[in-house]
């Protein structure tokens, strides 16, 4: 006799995370999970350090210092709107078990985060996903594909934008509409945790959408331009009603105090900001101009910190043996099948250094 886990718990699909090390390869690139490679700003390391004499005590539940941080620092955001956790991830699960259950339906991109599916499926709801529309120049996210896909049981859509892993965005204007012609009882999950990358006036994260009505959250996290992924926090910004509803299924003081310390740090510290998003940007579009050199190879143009690129048939080798043939060499990318895209690969953006020697490595597999 074992005991007998919840039958749509036990048949959950595990969340893909890129390995962080190899035996006997000393040095490795990891360029695997859209990390920020850059270590914490001196700023960020001075206030955990000032943390570490408070650990006995039990974190501010109420993180009222980083919400203010975050209100000072983008502009329209009301404190009392916001609901840090421990990442976005933690509130993506928060909202699906919040907001759908066993025979409703949660609307995703077929190349969406995938995260988005497994937590839908943990609270017994079924994922529903929408193809990019046929026009191969618009890849991602189709708005109207996911209104025709929408049903009575229809609980949830959640839209990544910038999209992981393709790293496209929709317009302010795109997701605008989409809203408008979208039942007012469906959740809008608008995950921006790449928006910090984005330079094109097009684009807008999603405070605005919030505040326009009552069925739209915004998600935000630390672990990309702040650089924060093992410390654990991100953000929504949220309608009052389900900001409530979050503080009722969210266990109090999920962020380590710790982590609260270096998110406020990271958040105030603008200078780091700046030079990160500019950093990336140089180095991304280097990076993608030097891969589209290389016999087929394609490569989206991407917002984000990371690039999609696929393998064809002219290309030398194929998606999955330039992914194993990269990783013997200390350079780990992702492969993209788990993605419905086996001929493509995502490369997460490192220091200026870090790209030359992953587009050597490439170019020197490829020909
Ligand atoms: C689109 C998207 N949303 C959310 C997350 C989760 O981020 P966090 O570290 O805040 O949990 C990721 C992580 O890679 C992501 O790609």
């Amino acid at each position: 006799m074992t005991p007998r886990p919840i039958p749509h718990l036990a048949a959950l699909p595990r969340l893909d995370i890129g390995e962080a090390g190899l035996g006997g390869v000393g040095r490795v690139l990891r360029l695997n999970n859209n990390e920020n490679v850059e270590q914490p700003s001196d700023a960020v390391l001075e206030a955990v350090a000032q943390a570490q004499a408070d650990a006995n005590w039990y974190p501010d539940v109420t993180a009222t210092a980083l919400k203010q941080a975050i209100a000072e620092t983008h502009p329209g955001v009301a404190p009392d709107r916001l609901v840090p956790a421990a990442g976005s991830g933690e509130l993506i699960a928060l909202l699906a078990r919040a907001y759908s259950g066993p025979g409703d339906e949660v609307i995703i991109g077929r190349q969406g985060y995938l995260y988005f599916s497994i937590a839908s499926m943990a609270t017994g709801a079924k994922p529903v996903y929408v193809d990019a529309a046929k026009n191969e120049k618009k890849p991602g996210f189709d708005p109207q594909a996911a209104l025709d896909a929408v049903t009575e049981r229809t609980r949830i859509v959640f839209i990544d934008n910038p999209s992981n892993p393709l790293g496209v965005i929709l317009t302010a204007q795109e997701i605008a509409e989409f809203r408008a012609a979208l039942r007012g009882d469906i959740l809008l999950v608008l995950d921006a945790a790449y928006s910090d990358y984005v330079t094109d006036p097009v684009y807008q994260a999603g405070e605005a959408m919030v505040d326009q009505g009552d069925n739209t959250v915004m998600l935000r996290t630390c672990s990309k331009i702040y650089g924060l992924a093992g410390l654990r926090v991100g953000w929504a910004y949220a309608p009052a009603a389900i900001v409530e509803m979050l503080a009722r299924v969210q266990r109090p003081g999920t962020i380590a105090s710790l982590s609260l310390a270096a998110a406020e740090a990271a958040i105030r510290d603008r200078e780091t900001y700046g030079e990160r998003r500019w950093c990336n940007q140089k180095t991304r579009d280097a990076f993608t101009h030097r891969l589209r050199g290389l016999t087929g190879v394609s490569v989206l143009d991407s917002h984000a910190n990371f690039v999609f690129a696929t393998l064809g048939p002219e290309a030398k080798i194929n998606a999955s043996d330039l992914f194993s043939k990269l990783r013997m060499r200390g350079v780990f990318i992702r492969p993209m099948a788990p993605y419905h895209a086996p001929e493509s690969v995502r490369i997460s953006i490192g220091t200026e250094t870090d790209m030359r020697i992953a587009a050597d490595a490439i170019e020197s597999l490829l020909g």
